[in-house]
């Protein structure tokens, strides 16, 4: 979850890194910090290195930055943004960790599980260790390897045989002024170069201003990054060759391009991004195209059951793609949540098809449930919005959500991308099956293509949230309800608004109020219905009723015209009418809007909600 950047070979290396870490910042933000090697000086000091490190939340980098000044003449250096897992978002645990000497920086994304038994192991031979970080051993094991006589990267290289967990490391040495070592199992890293720099990056966003010569690190590859050079090797010494990365954005992409936050300008890109996600691969006739999907008819003909995992929201797009592949493709579909799944000891087998989706394609949860499905015998497709993430390559197939790099910590355009992209998919797979007849099939194919235009209507009504936003603000508590696939817009407008406004919401599906929750419905409680025009509605308005019985205020979601709902309702947000198995992403819009809203007025950091991280790489 944390975002590392190093550079070797620059004029100004600090410029790198505080560049770098800005747009890493999102990763992580309980702290930063960065170290530079400070060149030797005219008056024949020594190469050795300098530090700063901040935690002061969001305003680390800026402090940091404010550090410029003290900065001394250095052509290397390493830069980090935290996530707090082991210790807690202090300086003294902010990143890069030095040795005993203070000659070896070290900067780490993941989790070193054998820390403690390092760490006695070095406290008894004498080590200081000054933080409580797993990460910190890493710099005295190499600082032990190097007295030993090793060089950076070989004493890195002994290190990571010595590492078990996951990691990405970055190591600056005061006695190699131009080189970084960098090392990798399972948490991605980047190395790069140009003419005249080496770079190395958890993220591809964070040098892509630099160079797009760019590789991504292989587990258990070792990486010397040195001015315009990089050579790589396995932990056992041989040279390979990284694989090069393609990158299909550009560096604007990265940027908030005159927006206020990166999560305005990204629930304003959905329209770009769902077009972008659907285009070539949907034809009006109903005919689906997924030109990288490697799992052919064959595989895809013998599937039986289809299990769709994920976190959070992409979890909720998992609970909007189950239902379109068990309608239109008749297929047994359950949505899981990951970190349950992988623990719930799942039967599968090659039939089963199961669908991991994941914004970042990185976060454990998923991870580890992709690898089990695997492990028992199951076909696995990964859904993703980063090309060659680690569930890209874990999986037997992968699909991409093309929709651009999303920086903001809440997930909007990734979120809608993933649903749509799986709908496209239940079509795919409903063509392969001959299970929808062909005008049902372009129906669907026309429905879907005219998402994004919906999509951006729907953006175009902000006037309608004052008055809800006010009213939820005022209870501080509410109920989301829907039914059916309006239960998981539900679900999702709750988070989006626990995550970024933080007001208590909870998601039920409508029919199970009445089995409990319906106690806490008083004068003051307020619900937030989520109204979708399907066979549900009927009963759905009867829950409404329900509701309206003991006093609570109904807000609601509907379409455009419905005047059942607005006579019932007392207040209402409008969205342009759907199909209703195509209506999440349309309807998810307004409930991002509203959360966006409360969250600004409440003076809340949208992009960077407090305790959330946007990569979530520890279980
Ligand atoms: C919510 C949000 C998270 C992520 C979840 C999974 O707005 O962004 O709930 O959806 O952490 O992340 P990915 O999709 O990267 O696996």
């Amino acid at each position: 979850m944390c975002g590392i950047i190093g550079v070797t070979g620059a004029d100004v290396p600090l410029d790198v890194l505080l560049g770098g870490l800005r747009l890493l910042e999102y990763r992580g933000y309980d702290s930063a910090g960065v170290a530079l090697v400070a060149l030797p000086g005219d008056d024949g000091s020594t190469a050795s290195l300098w530090r700063r490190r901040s935690a002061v939340r969001a305003q680390s980098i800026a402090e940091l930055e404010s550090s410029r000044e003290a900065a001394p003449r250095a052509r290397t250096g390493i830069g980090h943004t935290r996530w707090a897992t082991h210790g807690a978002a202090t300086e003294a645990n902010a990143h890069p960790h030095t040795d005993c000497s203070g000659e070896v920086a070290v900067v780490h994304n993941g989790i070193i599980e054998n820390h403690r038994k390092l760490a006695a192991r070095l406290v008894a031979a004498g080590h200081l260790l000054a933080s409580e970080t797993d990460s910190e051993v890493v710099a005295h094991l190499v600082e032990d390897e190097l007295a030993l006589g090793a060089g950076l990267a070989e004493a890195a290289r002994r290190v990571a045989g010595e590492l078990q967990g996951d990691f990405a490391i970055a190591v600056a040495y005061a006695r190699e002024p131009e080189t970084l070592a960098a090392v990798r199992r399972t948490s991605p890293l980047i190395v790069g170069r140009t003419g005249t720099l080496g770079v190395v990056a958890s993220d591809i966003a964070a040098v892509l201003g630099t160079t797009r010569d760019l590789y991504a690190l292989g587990d258990d590859q070792v990486a010397e990054v040195r001015p315009g050079s990089l050579s790589v090797s396995d932990l056992a010494g041989n040279p390979v060759d990284p694989r090069p990365v393609r990158v299909s954005w550009g560096v604007r992409a990265a940027q908030r391009e005159g927006y206020e936050d990166f999560m305005s300008k990204e629930i304003h890109e959905q329209p770009r991004a769902l077009t972008d996600t659907l285009l070539g691969r949907l034809h009006p006739d109903g005919a689906t195209e997924f030109e990288e999907l490697s799992l052919g008819e064959e595989v895809l003909g013998a599937i039986d059951r289809v299990l769709v995992v994920g976190c959070g929201s992409s979890y909720h797009a998992s609970q909007v793609g189950r239902l379109a592949i068990e309608r239109w493709a008749k297929l047994p579909a359950t949505a899981e949540i990951a970190s349950e799944f992988r623990y719930e000891d799942p039967v599968l087998d090659g039939r089963s098809l199961v669908i991991a989706v994941s914004q970042s394609g990185e976060t454990a949860d998923t991870y580890h449930a992709l690898r089990e499905a695997r492990r028992r015998g199951a076909t696995t497709l990964a859904v993703t919005n980063v090309v060659d993430s680690l569930m890209a390559r874990e999986a037997d197939g992968v699909l991409y959500t093309r929709a651009g790099p999303e920086i903001g910590v809440a997930s909007t355009k990734c979120h809608v991308s993933q649903l749509v992209l799986l709908q496209a998919f239940a079509l795919h797979l409903a063509r392969l099956r001959s299970t929808l007849d062909a005008d049902e099939a372009s129906r669907l194919a026309t429905g879907l293509a005219a998402l994004p235009e919906l999509v951006a209507r729907a953006l175009g009504k902000s006037e309608q949230y004052g008055a809800v936003a006010a009213r939820i603000v005022e209870a501080n508590d509410v109920f989301f309800l829907g039914r059916n696939v309006g239960y998981t817009i539900a679900q999702e407008g709750a988070l989006k608004l626990k995550e970024l406004a933080y007001v208590r919401a909870e998601a039920y599906a409508a029919g199970e109020m009445k089995h409990g929750p319906i106690s806490l419905i008083d004068r003051n409680a307020v619900a937030l219905v989520v109204v979708t025009r399907g066979a549900l509605l009927e009963k759905l308005l009867a829950n409404v009723e329900e509701l309206r019985a003991r006093g609570a205020t109904v807000l609601a979601l509907a379409d455009e015209g419905d005047k059942e709902t607005s006579a019932l309702a007392d207040l209402v947000l409008e969205v342009p009418p759907t199909e209703e198995l195509l209506s999440p992403a349309v309807a998810v819009v307004p409930l991002q809007l509203l959360a966006y809203q409360i969250a600004r007025t409440r003076g809340n950091d949208v992009d960077r909600p407090r305790n959330l991280a946007k990569v979530v790489t520890v279980e």
